[in-house]
C-alpha cells in the first residue's frame, strides 16, 4: 500500500529545490503580467492571489500536525507509519512551501504598492507572521524526523504545536482587515 502512494508522476517527483524555484518563478511572473496587464487593478488582483496562497498555506499548516498526533500512535515501520510518512511529505512539498512563498512575495509587493512598511499594525503582522514561518520550518524538521523514525516528541507535544498556527492566523487577520495603529 505504502509503494502504491509512493509512486509519483514526473512533475510531483522534482527535488524540492526545484520546486520552490518553479513556484517563485511562476509568482513573479504572473506578478508582473498582472501589473503590466491591469495597470492599477492590479493590486486587488494581487491580493486576491494572496488570500487563496494564505489559505492553502493554513490549510497545511492546520493538518500538518494533526497527521504527527496520529503518526505518533503508528509503530515503527508498520504500513501505517509509511503511509503517514508520504502523506506528511507530499502536504509539505507540494502544497505547504509553494502556498508561503507564493504569500510572501505577493505580501511584500502588496506592502511596497500600498506604503505599509512604516504602519505599525504591519510591523506586528510581519513578526506574526515571521512566528508562522519559524511555525513552519519546525513543522518541516517533524518531517524529516518522522520520515528517519527519529521523532522523540508526544502525541500532546504536537497537539499543542497545533495551536500555534491557529493563535498566529487570528492574530495576523485581525491586525490586517481592522489596521488598530
Ligand atoms: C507572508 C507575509 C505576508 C505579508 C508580507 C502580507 C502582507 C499583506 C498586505 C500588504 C496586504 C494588503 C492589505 C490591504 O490592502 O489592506 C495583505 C492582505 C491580506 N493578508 Fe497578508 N501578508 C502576509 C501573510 C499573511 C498571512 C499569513 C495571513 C493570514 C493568516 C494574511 C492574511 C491577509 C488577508 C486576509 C488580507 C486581505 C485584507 C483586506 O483586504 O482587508 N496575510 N497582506
Amino acid at each position: 500500500m505504502a509503494d502504491q502512494i509512493t509512486s509519483v508522476p514526473a512533475a510531483a517527483a522534482a527535488s524540492p529545490a526545484k520546486r520552490a524555484a518553479i513556484a517563485l518563478g511562476v509568482t513573479v511572473a504572473a506578478t508582473a503580467a498582472a501589473i503590466f496587464a491591469l495597470g492599477d487593478a492590479a493590486y486587488l488582483w494581487v491580493k486576491a492571489v494572496h488570500v487563496i496562497a494564505i489559505i492553502s498555506w493554513m490549510a497545511g499548516m492546520l493538518y500538518l500536525p494533526r497527521l504527527f498526533i496520529y503518526h505518533c500512535d503508528a509503530p515503527i515501520g508498520s504500513a501505517q507509519s509509511e503511509t503517514f510518512k508520504v502523506m506528511e511529505r507530499r502536504l509539505l512539498q507540494l502544497i505547504i512551501n509553494p502556498a508561503m512563498i507564493v504569500s510572501w512575495v505577493l505580501g511584500l509587493w502588496l506592502a511596497w504598492q500600498a506604503d505599509f512598511f512604516s504602519s505599525g499594525w504591519f510591523h506586528v503582522k510581519l513578526a506574526a507572521v515571521i512566528g508562522l514561518s519559524w511555525a513552519h520550518g519546525y513543522f518541516a524538521a517533524a518531517v524529516r524526523a518522522y520520515r528517519e523514525d527519529r521523532n522523540t516528541k508526544t502525541a500532546r507535544h504536537w497537539r499543542i504545536m497545533n495551536e500555534v498556527p491557529t493563535l498566529l492566523m487570528i492574530v495576523i487577520v485581525m491586525l490586517v482587515i481592522v489596521k488598530p495603529f
